[in-house]
């Protein structure tokens, strides 16, 4: 929660400042802080499409997503949906692709990067993304999350209430670290995977 939980509400609610009514595109929808942003986008009141790969849109799904796009066979970007917040949680895409998904006075946040290049680990696009933002419609945004007490209260109250569900996706005990970051590294979790110690 402190990571995952926390960088969601803040992509969605400070720095993607997302109003109800308002529809929400999560990329990374079945990852750790991906399946805290659909249902902190439910929570807020906005209409919330996730993406995710194939073997995940039942977890998504069940997480109260209002449309879930299996990104190996829907494109988000082919012009058919619009958004007014685009929560970018996995990979690498192109800037010009997703601000296609948005609407033209839509908010992207970039909020992590897979991959990227030899020099900048896939940071440029964030710096790409700051630079050319004043000067097109649409706010194009980094993030980088801070750790913030009220913050972790706001979410304490909304898992007591069960508007939301961290999603553990296995545990392991300490001296089975190797053994979960294996897993973490070759499988893909679904939501988070535990250590407890
Ligand atoms: N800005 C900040 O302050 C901040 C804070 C925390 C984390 N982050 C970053 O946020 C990102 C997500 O973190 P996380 O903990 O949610 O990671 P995660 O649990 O690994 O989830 C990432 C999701 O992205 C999808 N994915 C991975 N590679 C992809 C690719 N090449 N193309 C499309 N989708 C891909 C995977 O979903 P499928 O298997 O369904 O494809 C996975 O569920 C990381 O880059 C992390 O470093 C940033």
């Amino acid at each position: 929660m402190p990571l995952s939980a926390v960088t969601a509400l803040q992509a969605l609610r400070d720095t993607g400042r997302v109003r109800a009514g308002q529809r929400v595109l999560v990329i990374g929808a079945a990852g750790g802080a991906g399946t805290f942003a659909v249902q902190l986008g439910k929570a807020l009141g906005a209409h919330v499409t996730g993406v995710c790969s194939t073997t995940k849109t039942d977890l998504v799904r069940a997480l109260g997503t209002d449309e879930v796009l299996d990104c190996t066979r829907e494109d988000y970007a082919d012009g058919s949906r619009r958004f007014d917040l685009v929560v970018d949680t996995a990979g690498n895409a192109p800037l010009a692709r997703l601000r296609r998904a948005l609407t033209r006075r839509g908010t992207l946040v970039l909020d992590g990067e897979e991959g990227g290049g030899r020099w900048f680990g896939g940071t440029d696009r964030v710096l790409r993304a700051l630079l050319l933002s004043p000067f097109v419609g649409q706010r194009l945004c980094g993030l980088i999350s801070a750790e913030r007490g009220e913050d972790l209260e706001s979410l304490k109250e909304l898992i007591e209430a069960g508007g939301v569900t961290p999603v553990v996706d296995r545990a392991y005990r300490l001296s089975e670290l190797p053994e979960a970051i294996r897993y973490l590294r070759e499988s893909g979790a679904r939501g988070k995977v535990v250590v407890t110690m």
